[in-house]
């Protein structure tokens, strides 16, 4: 069976090597489209069983155009780029490979929140981030990997997240938050962990931004849509002290950045998982939850139920 890689955001090549050994290794045949538009995937899935993506957009027109397909791995963890009504619909298991990139994306939070603090290197005094607060908004993958990261750092590290027990938290020497007001009222940075859907679109608001303490930093290296982002534009607009830090770029990003340079820090593209080990973590991960599904039927991180 034919096994598509599409990745407009290529993967290192020494994991799409490993991808394609896996796949081969299973008797699959592999084809590769990087940096293709939506309308090169397509084309380019008419007759592929198997489909690993990262964020593309695996839409209606992309099902309708497959009518081969049987499994769609997202090389990652959030799946907001994938209709999965369309996937269930056309009879396709949709999985992702969670917290495989989590760790490069942890690296790249702290990475930026030191080059904003130490203000890029300019030659100025910056500030440590030694005995600061920080508040991790979901407790997953990501935001575990973060935590950790922080304590070595000597930050004071507490988390908010319904779905995780306060003991898992206690064990890790997090201090658990119960509500969303607490965490940025608490915490002069906060780092964003959750995922983008219904539930969380636009519900980082201008009311919880400007609750944070003076000098509050807000991290997103989750999506971008879960930022209301006229909140975050007066946010910044009353509050001088405020700055926010992105690996997802906001609409507004362009705005901000003329408004306000010194107090925002974005990456020109999503890069938290782009690494070589995530890509290999998450590409193998893809590649054998691909071979697993199409032998057996093997579903264990099927997202759409
Ligand atoms: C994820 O959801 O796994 C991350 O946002 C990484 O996305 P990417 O594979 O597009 O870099």
């Amino acid at each position: 069976m034919k096994v598509l890689i599409a990745t407009e955001k290529p993967f290192a090549p020494v994991a799409v090597d490993g991808i394609r050994q896996v796949l081969e290794q299973a008797g699959h045949k592999v084809a590769l489209l990087e940096k293709g538009s939506h309308d090169d995937l397509v084309a380019a899935v008419h007759d592929v069983t198997g489909l690993i993506v990262r964020s593309d957009k695996v839409t209606k027109d992309v099902f309708d155009a497959a009518p081969l397909l049987k499994v769609v791995v997202r090389a990652g963890a959030g799946y907001d780029n994938i209709d999965l009504d369309e996937a269930t619909a056309h009879g396709v298991c949709v999985m992702n490979t969670p917290g495989q990139n989590a760790n490069a994306v942890a690296e790249l939070v702290m990475g930026m929140l030191v080059t904003l603090v130490r203000n890029r290197y300019d030659g100025t005094s910056g500030t440590e981030l030694l005995g600061k607060t920080l508040g991790i908004h979901a407790y997953g993958a990501v935001g575990r990997n973060v935590a950790r990261i922080a304590k070595g750092f000597g930050m004071k590290v507490s988390a908010l997240d319904p779905f995780v027990a306060d003991e898992v938290m206690e064990a890790d020497g997090i201090q658990p938050v119960h509500s969303v007001e607490q965490l940025y009222a608490d915490n002069q940075i906060v780092s964003l962990h959750i995922p983008a859907n219904d539930q969380t679109r636009r519900s980082v608001t201008e009311r919880l931004l400007t609750s944070m303490p003076k000098g509050a930093i807000l991290v997103n290296a989750a999506r971008k849509e879960v930022i209301d982002e006229p909140g975050l534009q007066a946010a910044m607009a009353a509050r001088s002290d405020l700055r926010y830090i992105a690996d997802v770029k906001p609409d507004i990003a362009d705005e901000l950045q003329q408004l306000y340079p010194a107090r925002v820090l974005f990456t020109p593209k999503k890069m938290g998982a782009q690494t070589a080990e995530a890509n290999i973590n998450a590409g193998l991960a893809a590649a054998r939850q691909i071979v697993d599904h199409l032998a057996t039927g093997w579903n264990r991180f099927q997202v759409n139920k």
